[in-house]
């Protein structure tokens, strides 16, 4: 048994430098054995100084996936970069994008990627604008068919990543937890207590890697799967298949905390 603290959306950019400090070395004191981070972690401009002060802290392994806020006044190629170059210096950070499959015990297994509303759930003309086509360099368009052409790709890139990881999962492991920003199923985009609008559905959802996850996990019915999200900022719980559940975080901008503990097989 591993014990395992999971947070997300904790937008330190919006917090001061000392009071994120606090919370930082906060986490270093929780009684887990390792850290799940959903995204959403700062902003690209602070994005490596925040994760080189959660490695020097937080004396354990970190498994972290990054949220659109991550690539905010950035690239998404400039920020994967540097976070991969950070990662290979700092041995307690896994970004789950450059890992395949996590062993964290004997019968348990991590696998993860940060996801993108790709689209796919919703509707495209009703869908809200969104602050990441004006801060995160490649999704600077004007036209909406090249923007959610994009967001599709960015959608599938995650698709194409869990296939692989997850299929290799189920092989070997009876539970998997699966780690990403975006929610991957319309059940789990929750926006106040409800499910979202159509709107919101579009830019919210990862329907490419809810598709892959069902695909899998259908075909592997006595395997255990939970997905950890955010993004949304609204919690909520949703049991996807009977083998399937998914967990989504609550956050609030300037007030970081952990949404949950517990222990993994
Ligand atoms: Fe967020
Ligand atoms: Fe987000």
């Amino acid at each position: 048994m591993r014990r395992i603290a999971w947070l997300t959306d904790p937008h330190l950019s919006y917090v001061p430098p000392q009071a994120s400090s606090e919370f930082l070395e906060s986490l270093n004191g929780l009684p887990v054995d390792a850290i799940f981070l959903g995204g959403d972690i700062s902003e690209a401009s602070r994005l490596l100084l925040d994760l080189s002060e959660l490695s020097a802290r937080v004396h354990k392994p970190v498994y972290f996936v990054l949220g659109s806020h991550d690539y905010y006044r950035s690239s998404i190629a400039s920020v994967r970069f540097q976070t991969a170059q950070l990662c290979a210096r700092m041995p307690n950070l896994t970004w789950l994008n450059q890992a395949g499959v996590v062993e964290l015990t004997t019968q348990t297994a991590l696998v993860g990627h940060d996801g993108w509303g790709d689209g796919l759930q919703g509707s495209v003309e009703e869908a809200v604008p969104m602050n990441d086509e004006l801060q995160i360099e490649e999704l600077t368009s004007f036209d909406r068919h090249t923007l959610f052409a994009k967001l599709n790709e960015l959608g599938r890139e995650a698709a194409n990543h869990l296939h692989r990881s997850l299929s290799a999962a189920v092989e070997n492991y009876p539970n998997i937890c699966l780690l990403t920003h975006v929610p991957p199923f319309r059940e789990a985009c929750w926006f106040e207590g409800a499910i979202a609008s159509d709107g919101i559905l579009a830019r919210a959802v990862c329907a490419a890697a809810g598709a892959v996850i069902e695909q899998v996990m259908k075909g592997h019915p006595e395997r255990q799967l939970t997905v950890l999200c955010g993004h949304t900022h609204s919690p909520g719980f949703a049991q996807v298949l009977p083998n399937v559940q998914v967990w989504t975080g609550a956050a609030q901008y300037g007030q970081p905390r952990v949404q949950r503990l517990f222990w993994v097989p």
